[in-house]
């Protein structure tokens, strides 16, 4: 009986009643994608808000709130209507990363949100402009040292996954580039393609069809293995720079006090989603690896949060430090 009160005062804090709850959702949703339209948040983040369309039964809408790596999307998700109208696709930057960057972020990843579900990890490549005169890492690094007070280096904004992947890699070899931010690495792409960018570091479905064009190229990916989607690039191991190693999680959240109901509602969407064959090769065609059912639910991403925070924070204050 006191447990069903306590649920009872939840709801009516948010606003909602639990009638509400079991009806959500009546009206159209937003998914805030916190960076530009066109990159691997945003991909991903219009993959997702389709499967909740389908699997719902009301329109869900993708709203580009850029800015800040992320974060000023992030802040106006924390700070929404706990109705489970508003929800945010996040990652590794807004949601383990920033708080490394952000003294005053305004929320907190753990706290101030209530997780949804785990969607995808990415590994990131390094990406170049065509004519920069280097083949792999080894080269990379000659032409760095020897350009580096010319170099620059394109990100989504100060700890987005772009930056955090790039700052490993610049530290590993000890290089300070001018870091240029941009409101996603959508807009970088166009700028390395333009020549007025020298490389990135970004989720693999970002650059692939710029590298399978050849009109971008792929040095290394920062993760153990190969991606099947591009198995003639190494491995940023297998070069000798295990330092640059960076997956990032793509993730959902909603704002904190969003009643159960409706985040049970949304993860199962999201499970269910995910387990679709289309969805599934979608996914597997843009380099991302879906979370396997085991790990896509509320509880397994409040861990996996923690655990992010946990082993980047050290990691990042050293890079930030070099
Ligand atoms: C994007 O989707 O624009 C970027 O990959 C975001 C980021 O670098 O964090």
């Amino acid at each position: 009986m006191k447990r069903q009160w306590i649920a009872a005062a939840l709801l009516a804090l948010a606003g909602i009643s639990g009638a509400q709850a079991q009806d959500y959702p009546t009206r159209t949703g937003t998914v805030i994608v916190p960076f530009a339209p066109g990159g691997p948040a945003d991909i991903t983040g219009r993959i997702v808000a389709d499967i909740f369309s389908r699997h719902l039964g009301q329109q869900f809408v993708v709203e580009n709130v850029v800015g800040a790596g992320g974060t000023v999307g992030a802040l106006r998700a924390a700070r929404a209507k706990a109705d489970g109208y508003t929800i945010i696709s996040g990652h590794m930057g807004t949601h383990a990363a920033a708080p490394s960057f952000y003294p005053n972020l305004g929320y907190d990843p753990e706290k101030d949100f209530e997780p949804i579900g785990l969607i995808a990890e990415q590994p990131e490549l390094l990406a170049v402009r065509k004519d920069i005169p280097a083949n792999n890492l080894k080269e990379f690094i000659a032409y760095a040292k020897a350009n580096e007070s010319k170099l620059n280096m394109g990100h989504a904004g100060v700890g987005s996954v772009s930056y955090v992947g790039c700052l490993l890699l610049n530290a590993a070899i000890g290089i300070k580039p001018t870091m240029v931010p941009f409101t996603g690495t959508a807009p970088v792409m166009n700028a390395i393609l333009a020549g007025q960018i020298d490389y990135d570091c970004d989720p693999i479905l970002g650059p692939l069809p710029h590298v399978r064009a050849g009109t971008v190229k792929a040095l290394a990916i920062a993760s153990k293995k190969r991606s099947p989607l591009l198995p003639d690039v190494p491995t940023s191991y297998e070069q000798g720079l295990p330092e640059f190693d960076c997956a990032p999680f793509y993730a959902l959240f909603a704002p904190k006090g969003t009643p159960k109901p409706i985040i049970d509602k949304l993860a199962e969407a999201l499970s269910k989603g995910l387990n679709e064959e289309a969805v599934q090769k979608r996914l597997a065609d843009l380099g991302a690896d879906i979370a396997e059912p085991n790990r896509r639910g509320p509880k397994a991403l409040a861990d996996l949060v923690r655990s992010e925070i946990a082993r980047l924070t050290p990691i990042l204050k050293a890079a930030t430090a070099k």
